[in-house]
């Protein structure tokens, strides 16, 4: 079978992992790339001897590639995916899938429309305890879910401050639409609840201005662009029902005067899983009359490697796609219900 032309639009920070996924990937050829930048079209193009470069997306769209990656900033995620899956083309879009749900949406139709593949970067659902938590729920060994906790707290994170991270035109918000999103896609993938109903939140902005006043050790996307902006939260923290029966707190920060901790914590009646921490994954639960703890031993796999392989599955009809827009809707969905409700100071209804 012959391989499929895959193009990278964004070749960026994270357009460069997904360059390097598909070139080590022996079912896709990696044929073209686009970005507004020249320098950085130069620079990648020549670090993997690529030839087609065009500077304008639609151009690389009129090209016979069969997929592509979407790698631009968030504010261009709709656009960038409507034009690839009408000009026929499979999409692998990155997180987060646009700047709330009513972008979400018109991707999700233009998908069916077209009758293409769309598949959302959660690439932490690669990550083999994932998988692995995944598993244990699925066979049953947390028995009933009824609470999850999604905790992300950087002490000081904030990534390109005054850059398009903290512009909200350009981002859709902060630290919750960043990083909150993949915590929310791992508690929704390996709990199976899809189904958030109310949510009541607060967020706040408490670092990033002034900006001058913000210290910190290492940024992420930098150095400081104090021409720039900083107009989104640098904290969210809130709490989802799933209908009557289950729940969710999280925690998201960027910036907080608080310790860096990471983990998503599903509490079920008869097991409890701690994931995404930075020790592996544990099954809190009893064991013979015990109460006991088990790490399961695993080995982690290339994420972005993986997530490009069932991309390319995928496209080939041998499997439906790793993270759908569907799930990508409902999570932008919650997302869109946080904000509202921070705003209106109110529970509200998804
Ligand atoms: N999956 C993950 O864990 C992960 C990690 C980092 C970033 N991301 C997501 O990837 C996206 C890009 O983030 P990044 O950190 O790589 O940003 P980046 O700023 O490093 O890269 C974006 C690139 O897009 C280019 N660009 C801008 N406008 C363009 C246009 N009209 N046409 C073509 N190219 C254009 C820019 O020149 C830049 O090279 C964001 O949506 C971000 O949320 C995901």
């Amino acid at each position: 079978m012959s391989k499929l032309k895959v193009g990278i639009i964004g070749t960026g920070a994270i357009g460069a992992i997904h360059m390097d996924a598909y070139k080590a990937c022996n079912k896709a050829e990696l044929v073209a790339l686009c970005d507004i930048s020249e320098a950085q079209l130069a620079a990648q193009g020549n670090r993997l001897n690529i030839s087609q470069r065009f500077t304008d997306y639609r151009e690389l769209l009129r090209s016979d590639v069969d997929a592509v990656s979407v790698c631009v900033g968030n504010a261009l995620h709709r656009n960038v995916a409507v034009a690839a899956l009408k000009a026929g083309k499979h999409v692998l879009l990155e997180k987060p899938m646009a700047m709330n749900a009513k972008e979400a949406a018109e991707i999700v139709a233009a998908g069916v429309k077209a009758r293409k593949v769309i598949q959302i970067g959660m690439v932490n659902r690669q990550r083999s305890q994932i998988q692995l938590a995944r598993n244990y729920v699925e066979k049953g060994l947390l028995g009933k879910i009824y609470h999850i906790r999604a905790v992300l707290i950087r002490r000081r994170g904030i990534p390109g401050l005054g850059g398009w991270f903290t512009t909200k035109a350009m981002s859709g918000g902060g630290p919750l639409i960043d990083i909150g999103v993949h915590w929310f896609d791992a508690a929704m993938y390996v709990s199976g609840l899809w189904k958030p109903t109310r949510v009541s939140a607060m967020t706040y902005a408490k670092f990033g201005t002034p900006m001058k006043n913000y210290r910190y050790v290492s940024m992420w996307a930098g150095p400081p662009k104090f021409n720039g902006k900083f107009d989104v939260e640098d904290y969210a923290t809130g709490f989802v029902r799933f209908g009557k029966d289950a729940s969710m707190d999280f925690d998201i920060a960027w910036a907080a005067n608080a310790e860096d901790a990471g983990f998503v914590e599903i509490l079920g009646d008869k097991g409890g899983i701690r994931m995404l921490d930075s020790k592996p994954l544990t099954l809190l639960t009893e064991h013979n009359g015990h109460m006991a703890d088990i790490a399961p031993k695993h080995t982690e796999v290339n994420v972005f490697q993986t997530q490009a392989a069932k991309f390319l599955a995928a496209c080939r009809g041998e499997c439906p796609p790793a993270a759908t827009a569907q799930e990508g809707l409902t999570v932008m969905k919650l997302l869109d219900a946080v904000y509202a409700s921070s705003k209106l100071g109110k529970e509200v209804d998804l």
